[in-house]
């Protein structure tokens, strides 16, 4: 029998070169419980630009086949490009190992549902890379909220919106698209990049501690300001979920502000909840109480790796799962059906920094800000872009 404490699961790190490359710092650069027994990606120059790679003699390969052809792992760690997770999840599960796949996991429910079972069958754990279902203030949050601290959920909205342009576009040939290689990928900042608050929302309001809320409408209206871009780049959106609670969210790649929000708010029957960036999550009750959850600086970002190798230890599977990523699943997906209105090049300024160029659509802060107060859609306040 494997000694418990002794055993060091052997970890595959799939695709490090851009955000991969966190999950690859932190297993080189800490001991996170296990050991890399290889990384796999087809970028050229992965040993110019990662030096730790050859100092601590990973071996490297070009496909998932070469790597378990040759060798084994206890956990796969996926950051590969949206629509190559489906077909990694299952080769990796085939093959033994447990997986920590980035988010999304992939593009519909059915697929969801498929790499659910097999991860059942196979017996491995299959865990997705939403950072802030690891966050033990969201996780202290949610138990409260589950046990009724601040009664029912009334509406719940989030302002967050990244400043992108021509770098981060030009970095892989699936961003901005709504397909690649005739594959759907449907990246937009709702759907990637500025998902993190969204998919908050509907893991606080799901039923259970592994679930998310369901959703069942959508209002909304998407924009494209980045001209070189094939999918909305804009998005302000207001679904319902089952339950009848409005989430609103506000997100968008083209403007001039490098980060706007996060800014979320949630009013509950006793009480309002507040977040934000480098602020804790902060209940005021109705009776004046205020309750703050993370004031310790926060759980890191790479909190989700550790408690994946220490689930491979333990022979359990970390609490986000397949099903995490469902409600935002849905909403991309609702969210696809608008029609996407090009905004006018008079409206759009061109912001020069560094080496990139910034499209930045005028008056879109401001717009964003005035329909998140008013809990509406720009278009439903008279506001258009
Ligand atoms: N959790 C977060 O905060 C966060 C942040 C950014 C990105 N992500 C997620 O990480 C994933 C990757 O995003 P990205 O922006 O790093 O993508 P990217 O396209 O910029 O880079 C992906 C990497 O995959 C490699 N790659 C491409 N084809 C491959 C193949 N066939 N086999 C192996 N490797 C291959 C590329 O060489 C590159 O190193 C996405 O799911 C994205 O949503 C998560």
């Amino acid at each position: 029998m494997i000694e418990k404490q002794s055993f060091r699961p052997r970890i595959l790190l799939v695709s490090v070169g851009m955000f991969g490359q966190k999950y690859l710092a932190e297993a080189t650069g800490h001991d996170v419980g296990g050991d890399v027994a290889g990384v796999v990606d087809v970028a050229p120059d992965l040993a110019e630009r990662f030096p730790v790679i050859a100092e601590k003699n990973i071996p490297v390969y070009t496909s998932l086949r070469s790597f378990f052809e040759r060798d084994r792992a206890d956990l796969a760690v996926i950051s590969s490009p949206i629509h190559l997770h489906t077909s990694m999840v299952l080769e990796c599960l085939k093959n033994g190992a447990h997986v920590l796949c980035e988010k999304p996991l992939c593009l519909t429910e059915g697929e969801t549902l498929e790499l659910a079972e097999a991860s059942r069958k196979a017996g491995r754990f299959l865990a997705l890379g939403w950072q802030l279902n690891y966050d033990r203030a969201v996780l202290a949050l949610k138990r409260d909220i589950l046990a009724g601290r601040f009664g029912s959920p009334l509406r719940f909205r989030c302002v967050h919106a990244m400043r992108r342009g021509r770098n981060y576009y030009a970095r892989s040939n699936w961003a901005g698209r709504i397909t690649v290689d005739g594959r759907e990928v449907l990246d937009s900042p709702f759907m990637n990049a500025c998902a993190h608050n969204f998919q908050l929302m509907t893991f606080l309001l799901g039923g259970a501690m592994d679930e998310p809320v369901g959703l069942k409408e959508m209002k909304g209206e998407v924009w494209r300001g980045n001209p070189g871009v094939e999918n909305y780049d804009i998005a302000a959106l207001r679904f319902t979920t089952d339950g009848g609670v409005p989430v609103s969210y506000y997100t968008a790649h083209p403007l001039k502000t490098k980060n706007l929000g996060q800014d979320g708010l949630a009013e509950f029957e006793h009480g309002t909840l507040t977040w934000g960036k480098g602020r804790p999550f902060r209940v005021t009750t109705d009776t004046g109480e205020t309750i703050d959850y993370g004031m310790d600086g926060g759980t890191p970002l790479m909190q989700k790796l550790y408690d994946a190798v220490q689930c491979v230890k333990d022979g359990t599977a970390p609490l986000c799962g397949p099903k995490a990523g469902l409600a935002h699943l849905q909403a991309v997906r609702m969210a696809q059906t608008l029609p996407i209105r090009d905004i006018d090049p008079s409206h759009v300024e061109w912001l020069e920094e560094g080496d990139d160029l910034f499209p930045c659509v005028k008056g879109l802060e401001d717009a964003f800000l005035a329909a998140a107060e008013q809990w509406a859609l720009p278009g439903e306040i008279g506001l258009s872009l």
